[in-house]
């Protein structure tokens, strides 16, 4: 796609009636996403702020993040969970280059955050894994996953709008270890955590927290792993995990590695708690899944829109992908995907619909728990009003 593609003439002579009601919110990015409802940075509790760290009050504070985590996502004491540098990317990263060599690996990938984990075992870590891929909408055959392999995958494949429909697929006597890369499914799905050795996610997807910083959740055979193992690469002072061969437990106790940011922590905490004033997990899972069912009222209501995936089972009910329902070619389709989400952009209908840049063309429409229903059903009418002004005359 490029800025130089014209959109296709419309057969409509005037722009059609603006819609009467707009989403009180029209935060509906996939990343960041919308803030918890009656967030406001006043609200933060800024105390620690100015702080060391490493104080009293702010390993305290680390800890009520891990703690609320624990709670929330329902964590078995077996699986401990660190603050960890660099997002989501920087989680997955140290679990690969710290676990990864001791025995095969295969990676799954259905779209562009899969991939990415790919370049960096084949490129980076030159292991030559295994890799099974899928085109975008589709999964793959969970059933080729060797236990005796350690196995790499999204849970929720944020550009594609894909989910796994659950871990039955992971055998409970495997010797290989699972990593999770979560980052769009924690909070909004349930994880069984006994069959997940690696887990993790960004405080910026469902939570609507700040990106910075990644959550690493590592159970006893990964620590096994760790403990045991030796990768033949080097490992930069911002992965290393262990020291003289034992786990360096504090880190999964609030001493981070380096220095986080307080700011990002007690935005977290902040979601962590509007969670848990929602119904917890069980909550947010409900708000999340109203959400996706609003939008696929929507979707099935129109002849020209549908869901990128086409099996309702690996539907996402965070990051919903949609595609237009047209003739017209890639790069037509592409060039009315960007119209319609300026347009909406430009009336505070809806911000950052756009599908990922390396995903199909269409929408992206984030149904996470910090997204209120009303907001999903208000954007409807809104939709129209962007289509009637790109759709082929
Ligand atoms: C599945 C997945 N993995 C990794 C990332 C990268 O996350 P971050 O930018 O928090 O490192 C994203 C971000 O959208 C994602 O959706």
């Amino acid at each position: 796609m490029t800025d130089t593609v014209s959109v296709p003439a419309t057969g409509a002579s005037a722009a059609p009636a603006k819609p009467a009601a707009k989403p009180a919110r029209p935060h509906f990015s996939s990343g960041p996403c919308a803030k918890p409802p009656g967030w406001s940075p006043e609200k933060l509790d800024t105390e620690v702020l100015g702080r060391s760290h490493r104080s009293k009050l702010g390993k305290a504070r680390l800890q009520r993040a891990i703690d609320l985590t624990r709670e929330l996502l329902q964590v078995p004491d077996t699986h401990r969970i660190g603050i960890v540098p660099g997002s989501d990317t920087g989680a997955v990263e140290m679990a690969m280059w710290s676990l990864l060599g001791a025995r095969p690996v295969t990676l799954l990938a259905w779209e562009s955050f899969g991939e990415g984990w790919v370049t960096d075992a084949v490129k980076q870590l030159k292991i030559e894994p295994n890799v099974l891929k899928a085109p975008y909408g589709e999964i793959v055959d969970l059933t080729q996953v060797s236990p005796e392999h350690d196995v790499i995958f999204t849970w929720n494949g944020t550009t594609s709008g894909v989910r796994v429909p659950n871990g039955d697929w992971i055998a409970d006597n495997r010797a290989g270890l699972t990593i999770a890369d979560a980052t769009s499914a924690v909070f909004a799905m349930d994880l069984p955590w006994d069959k997940l050795d690696v887990v993790t996610f960004s405080w910026q997807k469902v939570l609507g927290g700040e990106g910075a910083h990644g959550v690493l959740i590592l159970g006893p055979r990964a620590v096994e792993r760790l403990e045991s193992y030796t990768p033949a690469w080097p490992l930069p002072k911002i992965f290393r995990m262990t020291k003289g061969g034992k786990l360096i437990e504090g880190i999964f106790k609030g001493e981070t590695i380096n220095t986080p940011s307080m700011l990002a922590v007690e935005d977290a905490i902040f979601a962590m708690e509007w969670a848990e004033s929602v119904g917890g997990l069980n909550g947010l899972i409900a708000r999340s899944t109203a959400n996706a069912t609003a939008l696929g009222r929507i979707v099935a209501a129109r002849d020209w829109l549908d869901h990128l995936p086409a099996d309702p089972a690996i539907r996402s009910n965070t990051s919903v992908c949609l595609k237009l329902v047209t003739d017209a070619d890639a790069e037509a389709q592409g060039a009315m995907v960007k119209k319609m989400a300026s347009l909406l952009e430009a009336e505070g209908a809806a911000f950052d619909i756009a599908g990922y840049r390396d995903a199909p063309a269409g929408l992206r429409i984030w149904c996470g728990a910090t997204v209120d229903t009303a907001d999903v059903e208000a954007l409807g009418p809104w939709l129209d009003w962007a289509w009637e002004q790109v759709k082929p005359a």
